[in-house]
């Protein structure tokens, strides 16, 4: 059952410099309890789209077209006030940055209580609520009185998480959230997004640079490039039959314990998305593209159950 639906969204941003396609016709669904990875080099209209899933792209960015349709109503059709009312309780976002959450110089209990107020929570019952969240997220009770610049990159990502699931929201969006951290950090991090997804049966959109990443933690995954989705699959099926040259060479390019080889990392650059190149827009760093590559958008194939590909050559390359 499916509680986000997202169908051909299209975003650009009008900049002095011209036209930026940031998100080109992307369709997704999302079941309740699923993770879901967003995966792409940077510049490919990830982060982007995870703004356009709550209506918050910033200017000069503006969504063209598409609906994102939550329990059956389409938040781009709301007004501004009723979609505040959905982000934060219903769907809520994790970013890279936690200091684009929490303001530096205000205590985190108060950040914390006052988003709970804002939200319709009770004001006798949230100081319990914020020793409950900061316990989930394993944070001592002594961080509640703390100022966000006295805590580690990890305690405050732990903090914006404990903030994004204390209203049990049925979506969290997390851009990037393990980016800025240390390796440790970033295990435990993704470990802890593990058990609210497991406690709390939370559907969770990840957005990641990192396609080892996505392999080790999601459900399904879905590859984009310069704006357009490129390969979409369940992890399973994406692993043992990756059908895109960019999905390949993405994993190619990974680090490799116990190989000999060096990762073959991808030549060229990605697409000026003020300009980008006529038909596939991967084609000038595709080792496989033909002349109908370079004239024809290719369309996202269905190539097995629930995989899609968007690929010219898809049928020939196996
Ligand atoms: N505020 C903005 N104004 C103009 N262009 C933007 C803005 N934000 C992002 N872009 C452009 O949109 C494209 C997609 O960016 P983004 O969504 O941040 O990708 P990702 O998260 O995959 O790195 C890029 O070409 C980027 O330069
Ligand atoms: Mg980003």
């Amino acid at each position: 059952m499916e509680i986000l639906l997202v169908n051909d969204l299209w975003v650009k941003y009008f900049t002095l410099s011209g036209v930026v396609s940031a998100v080109s016709g992307v369709s997704f669904k999302l079941r309740r309890g699923e993770m879901l990875a967003i995966v792409g080099e940077s510049g490919s209209g990830k982060s982007t789209l995870g703004l356009a899933l709550l209506n918050m792209v910033p200017k000069p960015g503006r969504i063209i077209r598409g609906e994102v349709v939550f329990n059956g109503v389409d938040i781009l059709k709301l007004d501004p006030r009723e979609i505040r009312k959905i982000r934060g309780s219903r769907i809520s976002v994790v970013f890279q940055d936690p200091f684009t959450t929490l303001d530096p110089l205000r205590r985190i209990v108060d950040q914390f209580e006052e988003f709970l107020i804002e939200h319709g929570v009770e004001k006798v019952k949230v100081r319990t609520i914020v020793r409950e969240y900061l316990e989930a997220v394993g944070l001592s009770e002594r961080i509640m009185y703390s100022y966000p610049h006295q805590l580690s990159g990890g305690q405050k990502q732990r903090v914006s998480i404990a903030m994004a699931i204390a209203l049990n929201p049925e979506v969290i969006i997390a851009d990037e959230p393990t980016t800025a951290l240390d390796v440790v950090v970033q295990k435990q991090i993704m470990d802890l997004i593990d058990s609210i997804k497991e406690k709390y049966k939370s559907s969770i959109i990840l957005i990641t640079h990192d396609l080892a990443l996505a392999l080790e933690r999601a459900d399904t995954i879905m590859v984009m490039y310069g704006g357009y989705v490129m390969e979409y699959a369940e992890k399973s099926e994406l692993f043992s039959n990756m059908r895109h040259p960019y999905t390949r060479a993405l994993f190619e390019a990974l680090p490799r314990v116990l190989q000999r080889d060096l990762p073959r990392s991808l030549p060229g650059y990605p697409p000026d998305l003020r300009n980008p190149p006529p038909g596939c827009i991967f084609h000038p760093r595709c080792e496989f593209a033909v002349e109908k590559c370079k004239r024809e958008l290719p369309p996202l194939i269905e190539v097995s159950r629930n995989h899609f590909v968007s690929c010219h050559r898809v049928g020939e390359l196996l």
